[in-house]
């Protein structure tokens, strides 16, 4: 079979390294935000373009210390984008904020600014924009003049922005993300030093001193051993996205009659999607020639039972999205035998 993502490859080939680095944690005694911890966020930080980053425990806390340190809470609401993982509106939540889910453009995915701009409210205080599958939203600038906070769920976008546009972006190390951790792991980056201190504090449950806490949050820490993991992979992260973008512009040129997302040069293909109005029978065609393919996401945020009570009308767009999306195998340690598979398999397609 040709896998969808298969972990294991860039698991092993950096073992060596990562056991080398292990034990100098275990040596040193030092587990919780020490060396390892600092310097990832001193050189992710630089690789996103930011001048600060806090290292937190997931993409979802990244994104709920965002806004909580933005001062986003009880009463506020912000909008997303229909098409995401589920996270980006629970978070909202989290802070006791309400998420106004609105609908995305049908060629980029990405949220549509004319519906941000209808959905605002006197209570609007944030956006938050995906840069979904890896393809980076333009023109931010346009929201950021509605006066409201714009927070980056960057996610699955490692390396397609260099530089915040937004208040704030929040990084996920999930293992399969672009850079992916042995565990769960995330960031916040800004250029405000308030807002990272903030996070800071909201990390270690609101404490300012040692046993002094100045307002109320939870554990949202990073481990040394994930730090130290990430930084050991930090250095393929450019490599891995070129060969992502390689393997997708094949696959687009495989079957160029297929509706993929539109093509931007800065994408850097946490996933590969193809838009398939007869999703099963496509899946079943490819996977009996061996290849394995996911749909991300089967529901739009408007269709997901947990989030009905924020659903003030469908989404048809994403919703469409949603029904028609196949991911398929896209990561840097394909071999070019499952490539070429794969690029077979779509030119023979019916699609
Ligand atoms: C767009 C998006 N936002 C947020 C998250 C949450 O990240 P995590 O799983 O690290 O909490 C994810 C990952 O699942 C994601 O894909």
């Amino acid at each position: 079979m040709v896998p969808l993502i298969d972990l294991s490859r860039r698991l092993i080939s950096n073992s060596d390294s990562f056991h080398a680095v292990v034990q100098g944690i275990l040596t040193s005694g030092n587990v919780l935000l020490a060396q390892q911890t600092e310097m990832f966020e001193e050189s992710f930080a630089s690789f996103a373009g930011a001048r600060y980053g806090v290292a937190v425990s997931s993409g979802g806390s990244a994104l709920q210390l965002s806004l909580a340190a933005l001062g986003i809470g009880e009463g506020d609401e912000v909008i997303v984008p229909a098409m995401t993982a589920v996270p980006t509106a629970s978070a909202v939540c989290a802070v006791g904020a309400r998420p106004v889910i609105v609908d995305i453009n049908d060629e980029t995915a990405a949220i549509d600014f004319d519906q941000v701009e209808s959905a605002m409210t006197e209570r609007t205080r944030a956006v938050i924009v995906v840069h979904l599958y890896g393809r980076p939203v333009a023109n931010i600038e346009r929201l950021m003049n509605l006066g409201v906070k714009v927070v980056e769920d960057c996610a699955q976008s490692h390396g397609a922005t260099r530089g915040l546009t937004g208040s704030v972006g929040a990084y996920s190390f999930y293992p399969t993300k672009n850079l992916g951790g042995i565990g769960d792991g995330g960031m916040v980056v800004t250029d405000d030093p308030d807002v990272a201190d903030r996070v800071r504090r909201l990390r270690v449950h609101g404490q300012s001193e040692q046993y002094v806490h100045i307002e109320v949050s939870q554990n949202h820490r990073m481990s040394e051993i994930e730090a130290a993991w990430l930084n050991v992979v930090l250095p393929q992260l450019v490599s891995g996205n070129e060969r992502r973008r390689k393997i997708a512009e094949q696959y687009r040129l495989a079957n160029a009659s297929i509706q993929w997302q539109k093509y931007d040069a800065n994408h850097v293909y946490h996933l590969a999607v193809a838009r398939i109005s007869d999703r099963e029978a496509f899946r079943q065609q490819l996977f009996s020639r061996g290849i394995s393919t996911g749909v991300h996401y089967p529901l739009a945020l408007t269709q997901q039972p947990a989030l009905q009570p924020f659903v003030t009308g469908a989404c048809p767009v994403a919703e469409r999205w949603a029904s028609e999306c196949v991911s398929l195998p896209c990561f840097p340690e394909l071999t070019d035998d499952e490539v070429i598979e794969v690029c077979h398999a779509l030119a023979e397609s019916s699609q």
